[in-house]
């Protein structure tokens, strides 16, 4: 019943290529997890909080790989067995295979079940508490499909900007439905529930500009509701934080001038606030300093001119479902309103 033997067979080269073909699998299930698409991933953490649960991820991995072995072990014992039995299998002659089954399939399972269920709730109440009182705690609104970010004095959108090394305290709602935020590197997720009021904590360990991603199904553009937590040196982000309390600053530029004009009497002021104008709009987010911000529709672009122009024109385009209607501005007066918030620093 076995291979025939030929320079590709045998038992050595059998084994070499399980090996090979097993170090592939591990390989890809690592480089899956670390970095598909260059995503962040929990096996990057970057404060204790992200390196306790990537230590749960470990041990839940290893435990899995080895149950894996042994059941793949039983498997080619048993194969082998029967290959070298004939006729038919004799079931009175197997006087422990209930008792085994039993002890193995349900005592040796539960045991390792609880035992990664009080590991896992260990870990999550280490991290119920933050390590220090927070001296900042920001509020995170979660919008179909963007992040509102309140600071004491002003509002912000998509990027949560904190200081390296500190403990930031979150309170996370939601004007809509559920959503769930998750910062892979840094910490747990923690959901956005109508109604109740949620709060977590942040410590980034250095500074560095951290991905975040919705974590719970919440509509069209779920996965395009993704953010930056940005960790700024001490000295750095207090400058941005009275940068960002600071009014909108005039235009300059002929160009830009006129931007704000059609701005200001377009539509585009009913729902975005610009402090400093008129603009009060409350419905999308506030723009007083949308230039400082590295991204455009939740993480769904870079915020360069061109992305702009496009997603101004027509929001619907690139971000299917947005409340954001297409302005149907064209031409010049796009590249004037374009210059106008690429102002906005
Ligand atoms: Cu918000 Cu998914």
């Amino acid at each position: 019943m076995g291979e025939i033997a030929g320079p590709h067979s045998g038992p050595n080269v059998r084994r070499r290529r399980y090996v090979v073909r097993g170090r592939a699998v591990v390989t890809a299930m690592a480089t899956s997890v670390a970095c598909a698409d260059g995503a962040p991933s929990i096996l990057e953490p970057r404060s204790d909080a992200a390196r306790r649960v990537e230590g749960l991820w470990w041990l839940m991995f290893w435990i899995s790989a080895v149950v894996v072995a042994v059941v793949i072990g039983f498997i080619a014992v048993a194969v082998r067995r029967r290959r070298a039995e004939r006729g038919p299998v004799d079931h009175r002659a197997v006087r422990w295979g209930e008792p085994f089954i039993a002890v193995a399939g349900l005592g040796v399972s539960g045991v390792i079940l609880a035992g990664t269920f009080v590991v896992s709730l260990r870990v999550l109440d280490a991290l119920s508490d933050p390590p220090e009182r927070p001296d900042l705690s920001i509020e995170v609104v979660g919008r179909n499909w963007w992040w509102e970010v309140r600071y004491p004095g002003f509002v912000t959108a998509n990027e949560i900007t904190i200081p390296a090394g500190e403990t930031v305290e979150l309170r996370l709602s939601t004007v809509d439905v559920i959503h769930s935020f998750w910062v892979p590197q840094l910490q747990v997720k923690k959901d956005h529930v109508p109604g109740v009021d949620n709060t977590m904590w942040l410590v980034a360990d250095q500074p560095g500009r951290y991905r975040g991603q919705c974590a719970e199904y919440c509509g069209l553009q779920h996965a395009h509701m993704e953010f930056d937590v940005v960790a700024l040196p001490a000295a750095e982000f207090d400058r941005w934080l009275a940068g960002q309390a600071d009014p909108a600053p005039a235009p300059a530029a002929p160009e830009a001038v006129r931007g704000r004009a059609n701005f200001l009497s377009s539509s585009c002021a009913g729902c975005h606030r610009v402090r400093g104008t008129t603009a009060d709009g409350e419905l999308g987010p506030d723009l007083t300093h949308l230039a400082s911000r590295e991204t455009i529709g939740a993480g769904l672009m870079p915020l360069t001119p061109e992305n702009l122009a496009d997603f101004v024109s027509n929001p619907q385009d690139d971000k299917l479902g947005v409340t954001m209607p297409p302005t149907e501005i064209t031409g010049v007066q796009l590249d004037e309103l374009v210059a106008y918030l690429l102002e906005l620093e």
